[in-house]
């Protein structure tokens, strides 16, 4: 008899099922890198991405964290030849379709953060029955950020917040943390505690930049589309030997 080989189903016993981070936040990157190593095409390596953030997702929902936020596409992103933006945005779309059904049998609940108004607009009616259909699901949070920019993310908000002082509905007083994030497109979700960042590049990349303020960033030289269970078992691992101090001392 063989033994079958372990999918680590199950939460592995290295980790404390009790501090496990909540929202973990990932910026998928080195799929071009990736696909260069093998001497394909940059898009291969996005395709081969979505299966990475696909056995992500369900790595989570089987471990039991219960928010993910992966970067898609930044606002900066469009600076890329044409065909590869195309590429991404036709299977953004073609993704969210297929998949779209196994959302719903495990009870994914997907949104969208960033500049949605900017997409293709066959891709913005995807976004729309994506998030209608699964609204209601009661099992992971998925956030996709699409067209999004931290920056532009706070500039919105400030946008709006002055409408609101302008129209009288708040004095500048009232603004504090609480209000400005309320403003932002994560206002439902906590902020990160993990971020992992694939290809090891040491930097944030416009990503988040308001809620990440004390989010545990881990950062592997893995490539986006190697980036397997074991590979954030790795993450796990490391983001529970941090000694969160949120800027206080240990007694
Ligand atoms: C991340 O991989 C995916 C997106 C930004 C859409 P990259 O495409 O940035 O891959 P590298 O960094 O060039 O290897
Ligand atoms: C960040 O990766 C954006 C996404 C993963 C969607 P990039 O490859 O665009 O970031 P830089 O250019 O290395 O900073
Ligand atoms: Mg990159």
């Amino acid at each position: 008899m063989t033994t079958k080989p372990t999918l680590l189903q199950q939460l592995p016993p290295d980790l404390d099922g009790n501090r496990l981070p909540k929202q973990v936040a990932v910026i998928m990157d080195g799929n071009g890198r990736w696909a260069g190593q093998r001497g394909l095409p940059r898009v291969m390596g996005h395709r081969k991405g979505v299966d990475a953030l696909k056995a992500l997702l369900r790595c989570c929902r089987d471990w039991g964290i219960p928010g993910l936020t992966a970067y898609a596409f930044s606002t900066e992103n469009w600076g890329r030849p044409s065909e590869e933006v195309a590429f991404l945005m036709t299977l953004f779309e073609r993704v969210l379709r297929r998949e779209l059904a196994e959302m719903m049998r495990e009870q994914v609940r997907i949104r969208f953060v960033g500049n949605l108004s900017a997409l293709p607009d066959s891709l913005q009616a995807e976004i729309a029955v994506a998030m209608e259909e699964t609204a209601n699901n009661t099992g992971i949070e998925f956030t996709v950020a699409t067209n999004y920019g931290g920056r532009q993310e706070i500039l919105r908000a400030c946008r709006s917040i002055a409408q609101q002082v302008q129209d009288g509905e708040i004095t500048a007083d009232a603004i504090d943390e609480q209000l400005f994030r309320q403003h932002l497109y994560t206002a439902d979700l906590p902020d990160p505690d993990l971020l992992i960042r694939t290809s090891g590049e040491m930097r944030i990349s416009n990503f988040l930049l308001w809620q990440l303020a004390y989010a545990e960033i881990y950062v592997t030289d893995t490539l986006w589309p190697d980036f397997d269970r074991s590979a954030f078992h790795q993450a796990l691992l490391a983001y529970q030997k941090r000694d969160r101090r949120f800027g206080k001392i240990r007694e």
